[in-house]
């Protein structure tokens, strides 16, 4: 049982999540039957416009599909953000990547793209922007960066559901994009993901890799009379039971973005005289970005600030959560990468970083109150 009265998170649930399983349990369980993976991949690419969609059972598996599609070798080098999960590192150096961290930006604290033309070398092979809090990382001079050198773009949007940049929904903007399912974000079955094909000279090898090395995707769509073990790959569609309650928080993606937006403005205006007077910062989106409300992050000037802060939350039986470590000063991130380039913010800003409680149905006035305390413990 959670300790806490408000939770730092609460998975959403849409309320046809029981029929749907029902439906999924009852359906007979054959091959290629998967109607409610179909309809999440349908409805997907619908609201995002991507070209394809692949549904997986997590953002990390659809992230290892990628460095696969990436043909990475070893040795190849791979650019990504220092302040992010382990897995947009992971799946690459499963291939045999190097890693190549950059720094990150203050006020988004997304990949610094002033960073990234550094950090290029002749063995680069992808830059993985990453867009933390569904705020999007400077897609058009990201894609301009690789465009000249030739490389590919990967986004790791597992935070991004429902985020556009430029009116774009995040994931389609570079020539691969992944979304994670996991019960913390915005759409949640437990565990689940996806992987946008945006560059569709990717997809026929995408779909091979996706489903165990085999064509399926041809013989389903009646291309050939039989499929067979055509190339290496991975078991990566989610079961049915995943993907019949993801298709009932799909159909509420407005609705849970809505409310999430909202607590995340209320936060935002509530912390605006704070904010002004110097004693902490919230991100600023910039104006081509539409997030998603996924994180609601406080920066104080000083990591003791912070922790009392979380103290003084947890004392009145609120979660507030910190997060990632800079990867490049971990165990693993210093075996497999190297850092390019200065690294201060992404050494200083992740023991300075608080996450709020935001969940859809949240009352505001839990807002209040969280930004009432952290007045108290700011004076
Ligand atoms: C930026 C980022 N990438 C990838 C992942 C991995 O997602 P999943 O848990 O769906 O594998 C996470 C998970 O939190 C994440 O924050």
């Amino acid at each position: 049982m959670n300790e806490f009265i408000v939770p730092f998170n609460q998975p959403y649930l849409a309320g046809s999540e029981m029929d749907y399983l029902q439906q999924a349990l009852e359906a007979p369980l054959s091959v290629g039957g998967a109607s409610f993976a179909f309809r999440c991949a349908a409805k997907l690419k619908l609201v995002t416009q991507a070209h394809s969609v692949l549904l997986t059972h997590s953002c990390t598996n659809a992230l290892e599909l990628a460095a696969m599609l990436a043909n990475i070798q070893p040795g190849d080098e791979v650019i990504i953000p220092s302040f992010t999960f382990t897995s947009t590192a992971n799946a690459f150096v499963l291939r045999g990547a190097r890693i190549v961290f950059v720094d990150i930006r203050p006020d988004t604290l997304n990949m610094n793209e002033d960073a990234i033309e550094a950090a290029i070398t002749p063995k680069t092979r992808v830059i993985i922007p990453v867009h933390y809090a569904g705020i999007a990382c400077n897609m058009d001079r990201i894609m301009a960066i690789a465009a000249e050198h030739k490389l590919l773009v990967v986004e790791d949007a597992a935070q991004s559901v429902g985020a556009t940049y430029n009116g774009r929904p995040l994931g389609t903007l570079g020539h691969l994009g992944t979304y994670s399912f996991h019960a913390t974000k915005n759409l949640s079955c437990g565990e689940g993901g996806a992987l946008l094909v945006n560059d569709k000279t990717l997809l026929e090898r995408a779909e091979i890799l996706h489903d165990k090395g085999t064509n399926r995707a041809q013989f389903r769509a009646g291309n050939v009379r039989q499929y067979e073990w055509v190339d290496v790959g991975m078991s990566a569609p989610p079961s049915e039971l995943q993907a019949a309650c993801l298709l009932a928080q799909l159909e509420r993606l407005g609705l849970i973005t809505q409310q999430r937006v909202a607590l995340w403005q209320h936060y935002d205006y509530l912390l605006g005289p704070l904010s002004t007077s110097g004693k902490l910062r919230v991100l600023l989106p910039p104006s081509e970005c539409n997030h998603n409300g996924h994180i609601f992050a406080v920066i104080f000037n000083t990591s003791e600030q912070r922790d009392k802060a979380q103290q003084a939350l947890a004392k009145e039986g609120i979660q507030a959560a910190l997060h990632y470590q800079p990867l490049h000063l971990s165990p693993e991130g210093r075996r497999v990468g190297t850092a390019r380039g200065s690294m201060v913010e992404s050494e200083s800003l992740p023991s300075r970083l608080l996450r709020l409680p935001i969940w859809p149905g949240m009352p505001a006035s839990t807002c209040e109150r969280v930004v009432e305390i952290l007045r108290a413990t700011l004076d």
